[in-house]
């Protein structure tokens, strides 16, 4: 089972959005997919609960059983655990990365966002575990959007595709639904989908490395 946990100290950053978005296109195209809110929040939680369908299906196990809990999801055929966590810095949290195959970062391309990456770094470098950055909620056509790319470069791996500030995030959210469920394809749900791809490819890099050891 891959385990993907976005992180970011930055609230707003669009984790909970990414996770679901992920997870929901994982579900349909990768295999079964299970998501986890460790989010006292429970934004993750909330959104589930206002879906009708299923799948991606949520879990609830505490981050201290984490182990425990990984291995039934394992036994029952789970491929992919989605996990989103808390803006703050919470001391469950080195755990959690400890476990992770990949940890997304969000980032939104403003000054003030770039400027608080330092903390989530930090955070992620300690565990020594994979991460990308992933910009999100960019407007479209602007310069910050290329200076972020340049700047987070400079620190890791930066998604080639950028989602953007639109609508159809939160609109889709109010009946528990992502953009990739929309009934025709938008720009958004195709930005998804590439992040998504870029995604499962870091997984199979890290999948291969790890058999080459
Ligand atoms: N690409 C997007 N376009 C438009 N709105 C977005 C996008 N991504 C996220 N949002 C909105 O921005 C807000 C913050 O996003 P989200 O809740 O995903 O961030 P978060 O990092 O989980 O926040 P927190 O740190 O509070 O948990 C939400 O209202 C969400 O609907
Ligand atoms: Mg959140």
């Amino acid at each position: 089972m891959h385990i993907i946990v976005a992180a970011s100290q930055k609230g707003g950053a669009g984790k909970t959005t990414l996770v679901r978005s992920l997870a929901v296109a994982t579900q349909r195209t990768f295999g079964a997919t299970a998501i986890l809110d460790t989010d006292p929040q429970g934004s993750l939680t909330s959104w589930w609960n206002r879906r009708e369908a299923q799948e991606p299906v949520l879990v609830k196990f505490d981050v201290s059983e984490f182990e425990a809990g990984a291995s039934k999801l394992e036994a029952a055929g789970i491929e992919f655990l989605f996990v989103d966590t808390p803006p703050s810095v919470h001391p469950e949290m080195a755990v959690l990365l400890g476990h992770a195959d990949l940890v997304i970062v969000p980032v939104r391309p403003s000054p003030d966002d770039l400027d608080a990456v330092g903390d989530t770094l930090a955070l992620v470098e300690t565990a020594g575990c994979p991460f990308v950055f992933v910009l999100t909620q960019a407007k479209p056509r602007t310069r910050l959007q290329m200076q972020a790319v340049l700047a987070l470069a400079k620190h890791g791996k930066v998604a080639p595709t950028v989602i953007h500030d639109r609508t159809d995030f939160p609109t889709a959210a109010i009946a528990g639904r992502t953009v990739t469920e929309a009934e025709t394809e938008t720009t958004s749900a195709r930005e998804v989908t590439e992040v998504l791809e870029y995604v499962i490819a870091q997984l199979r890099k890290g999948a291969r490395k790890e058999t080459e050891v």
